[in-house]
């Protein structure tokens, strides 16, 4: 994880230095591309595109903090917690329920429903092993500790973790001690109990015995590990712009037919005029970072403030990296350690979301803001203020004195160049026929481990919802 956070930087860098270059050549030659996908790339444009191929993606780095992320068992353990809906209050809210893998593991809603609404939108899990930090926000450094924050969130599954640690007795007892060794004895434990619930639960937390509370907490914190194992072991199949991307690496003049002139086109305008792949880089078109773009609140009232408030959080968070419940020496936890929380450019700031399969899942943005894909395009080039912060974007009638000094220069497009990056964009998805014909999925991808891969997402993805 650590590793590959400074590759993405790299790469980021790189590709922003880049895209300034490339406008400038792309005005200078003025060239209109040929019919086809077949648009003559310069060798700085290769290289852009060869830092999106899927083949670059290094294996899903480890995390120190949790010790059972590669074990099989904890794979099948975890995807049946996943889809155990029995650990919710009500019992019907899975972790499935809004993360379906028929819809990349996301649910196409604006807000997320699970005992009750919440107020973003829940987000594809593949790929998510890659980042350093997890929400929109970043206010868990591990997927394992993500995992517990929905169970004991009031409107997701809304349990408590006493009655997790039950049904994981009751349920899963044979898996989970195989893995994590004997459970504790739960019983005389209250029904329901957890520092973080309601007065009653946190007051029946309270009468635990410390050393009960801890064991509980341990249980709890094994089953977030285990649910990550299974996370961790989806994979992204390869995307039409996969194919692309190598065939034109390869010179291979046919398979430039993979995408139509206009998809090319807008394939140009992502890496270089629009600026896209200053922020959406590398193989997962995310820098994993966290930047304000000015995207509208839904409730203008209450500004999300978005990473600003997470640091605290993530810092607090009693299942972090340098927790008693993480498997990590404490010099494994050094995003934690060195994370930057007193930057004003964090107010506002959302992370960059990964584009793979984008154009079937929407809405889009933190809060499922826009509807579609050319609505996200649209706020780009009119760059809004933003409502908490300030956004990174340059409004175009900023002014020359605002250009001058801001770090980026207005994103300025055409009707048509909207129309062709949009069509781009659908180009990052898994063409039906295509998965299914992938021998094995995890072979493509440097990994070679865990191979539950990703046969239940795309496979079952409906095209064009
Ligand atoms: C009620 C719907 C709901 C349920 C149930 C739910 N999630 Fe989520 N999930 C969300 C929403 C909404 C977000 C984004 C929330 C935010 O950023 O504040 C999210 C974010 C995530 C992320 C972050 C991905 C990233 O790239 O940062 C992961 C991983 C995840 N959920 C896994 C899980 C797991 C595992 C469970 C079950 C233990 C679960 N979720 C249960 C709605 C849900
Ligand atoms: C300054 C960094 C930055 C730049 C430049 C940028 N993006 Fe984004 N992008 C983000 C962030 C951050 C979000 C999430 C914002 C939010 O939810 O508030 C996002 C969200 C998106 C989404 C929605 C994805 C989803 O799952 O909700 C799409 C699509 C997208 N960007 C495409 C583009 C395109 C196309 C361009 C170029 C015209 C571009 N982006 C330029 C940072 C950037």
């Amino acid at each position: 994880m650590r590793r590959l956070q400074s590759m993405v930087w790299m790469m980021s860098t790189t590709a922003a230095a880049l895209c300034s270059a490339l406008t400038a050549t792309l005005a200078d030659a003025g060239e209109q591309p040929p019919a086809a996908g077949l648009v003559r790339w310069s060798s700085e444009e290769k290289a852009v595109l060869a830092s999106l191929s899927l083949k670059r993606l290094p294996p899903v780095p480890v995390d120190p903090s949790n010790s059972v992320e590669r074990e099989p068992g904890a794979v099948e353990l975890g995807r049946r917690l996943f889809e155990d809906a029995r650990l919710s209050r009500n019992g019907v809210v899975s972790c499935a329920t809004c993360h379906d893998p028929a819809k990349q593991f996301q649910d196409g809603l604006p807000l997320s429903r699970g005992v009750g609404t919440g107020t973003r939108r829940a987000m594809p899990i593949v790929g998510a092993g890659h980042a350093t930090w997890l929400f929109w926000d970043g206010r868990k450094d591990s997927l394992w500790a993500q995992a517990l924050g929905p169970l004991e969130d009031a409107v997701e599954h809304g349990t408590t973790r006493a009655r997790v640690a039950r049904e994981v007795a009751q349920n899963h007892r044979r898996d989970y001690e195989a893995l994590f060794g004997a459970l504790p004895r739960l019983e005389g434990l209250p029904a329901d109990a957890s520092p973080n619930g309601s007065a009653a639960e946190q007051s029946a937390w309270a009468t635990i015995d410390p050393r009960r509370r801890e064991d509980v907490s341990r249980v709890f914190a094994n089953v977030g590990k285990a649910i990550a194992a299974y996370e961790k072991s989806l994979e992204h199949a390869p995307t039409r712009m996969d194919g692309y991307i190598e065939a034109v690496l390869r010179g291979d003049r046919s398979g430039a037919g993979l995408l139509r002139a206009d998809e090319a086109r807008g394939l140009r305008l992502f890496i270089g005029k629009g600026q896209c792949v200053s922020c959406h880089n590398g193989p997962l078109l995310s820098d994993q970072q966290f930047h304000n773009t000015g995207v509208p609140p839904r409730d203008a009232t209450r500004p999300d403030r978005g990473r600003a408030a997470a640091t605290a959080a993530v810092r607090g968070d009693e299942f972090n990296c340098l927790g008693r419940f993480s498997d990590a020496r404490p010099e494994q936890c050094q995003e934690l350690r060195f994370m930057v929380s007193d930057d004003p450019a964090l107010e506002g700031a959302f992370k960059t979301p990964g584009l793979r399969g984008v154009a079937d899942r929407p809405p889009y943005m933190h809060a499922g803001q826009f509807a579609a894909l050319e609505q996200v395009v649209r706020h780009y080039v009119a760059a809004p203020h933003a409502a908490a912060g300030h956004s990174e974007l340059t409004h175009r009638h900023a002014g020359a004195a605002a250009t001058k000094h801001a770090e980026r220069a207005p994103i300025e497009l055409s009707e048509a160049e909207i129309a062709d990056l949009v069509s781009f964009l659908g180009t990052l998805s898994t063409p039906r026929s295509a998965v299914a014909n992938q021998p094995s999925v995890s072979s493509s991808a440097a990994d070679g481990g865990t191979a539950a891969a990703y046969r239940m997402g795309h496979l079952e993805l409906p095209q064009g919802r």
